[in-house]
């Protein structure tokens, strides 16, 4: 199994190693003393490919002086409102039965505070609600019409979240479910429904099944200020045409989403069974306590979801996981990566001001 690290990802984390980490090195274990660390961070925001919007917002936010929770929620927000990202709240694709239903969890480092919900329905804005249960309940997960009405209790309003597009691939996605149903076929039969133009981009992933291409997006959103301070949010409508109740990795604490505010702040985007089962985001932030660099953290954590894809179904011909998992990682120091299984990923990055997409690590070259 050949694995390869990005070469243009390796130079700008070089470069932004040299750049955010003034007088403190590369990739030092982060066991210093805080009063040492807690100098000279250059602030960065790091997201998920879809979001560019959401870096920008947050890091202008925090360059505002604005709490990094605040910034990232409010980030993430400009995409869960956005109708045309079917991977996250309005206008997310539905599940089996055509209703959206939503994922989040939010990590404030400096409180150590967390808060989440799941199979949430009716609420563009699924991050904002986790971040009512982290500030306003005692518990950290709430599920399904509990969380609905919790959310309601906080003010947030119950609207439709089907857009005409998402009710159109939902339907289309139906239709094709099986040729002895009550559902008419497409005017097209075999006509696949095309993935989103810019999946790496966006951060959707396919994933091939027996029932066609099968979008799976989320956004993350993880962000330090010059404080050293740490937040971050996972937030996703999961797996396109899911089984009605299935719970992704997104608001699951340590598996979508991880914030330590002595070490760093990691989320992933892909198959969420995949970083459930390993303690994903988690494990990344223990890596990197340990002295990794993000990037190394996060495909150690990547070759641990390869290792546990025992599944015929998910594996191709070498062996390797048919679907794809991305992290995205930023440590106390601003140092940042991201690295994905498959080769073609992409992460959004504002540091200094300047938004943009970097390439991320991976360890299988597509076509390979
Ligand atoms: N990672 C998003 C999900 O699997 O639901």
């Amino acid at each position: 199994m050949r694995e390869r690290r990005s070469t243009t990802s390796r130079r700008n984390f070089l470069r932004a190693s040299a750049g955010a980490a003034v007088g403190l090195g590369a990739a030092r274990p982060l066991r210093g003393s805080p009063a040492v660390l807690r100098s000279g961070v250059a602030p960065v925001a790091i997201a998920s490919g879809n979001g560019m919007e959401a870096v920008d917002t947050a890091f202008r936010l925090m360059s505002g002086g604005g709490d990094t929770l605040d910034a990232v929620v409010e980030g993430v927000n400009v995409v869960e409102r956005d109708p045309d990202d079917t991977s996250v709240g309005f206008g997310g694709l539905p599940n089996l039965d055509g209703v959206v239903q939503l994922d989040s969890s939010v990590m404030h480092g400096p409180s150590r505070g967390a808060g989440a919900v799941a199979c949430l329905e009716g609420i563009k804005t699924p991050s904002r609600v986790a971040a009512d249960v982290m500030r306003h309940t005692d518990h950290v997960l709430l599920v399904g019409k509990g969380a609905q009405r919790f959310a309601v209790s906080m003010g947030h309003a119950v609207e439709d979240l089907l857009t005409d597009g998402s009710r159109r691939r939902w339907i289309e996605w139906r239709a094709k479910m099986s040729d002895t149903d009550d559902y008419l076929a497409p005017e097209s039969p075999g006509r696949r429904i095309p993935p989103f133009e810019d999946d790496a981009d966006r951060g959707a992933e396919i994933l091939d099944s027996h029932d066609g291409v099968r979008p799976q997006g989320t956004i993350n959103c993880n962000a330090v200020n010059r404080d050293g301070d740490l937040s971050g949010v996972t937030t996703t409508s999961g797996l396109a045409w899911k089984i009605p109740g299935r719970v992704g990795d997104s608001p699951i604490v340590g598996a979508g989403l991880y914030v330590d505010n002595d070490v760093g702040a990691c989320g992933s985007t892909g198959r969420g069974e995949a970083v459930i089962k390993t303690c994903g985001s988690h494990s990344v932030i223990e890596s990197m306590r340990s002295g990794m660099s993000p990037t190394d953290a996060c495909l150690e954590a990547l070759r641990r979801v390869v290792t546990f894809t025992t599944e015929a179904r998910l594996r191709d011909a070498g062996g390797r996981p048919n679907f794809n998992v991305n992290y995205y990682a930023v440590n106390k120091r601003g140092e940042y990566g991201g690295a994905a299984i498959w080769s073609g990923a992409r992460f959004a990055v504002c540091s200094d001001g300047e938004s943009r997409r970097e390439d991320s690590a991976y360890l299988f070259e597509r076509g390979s």
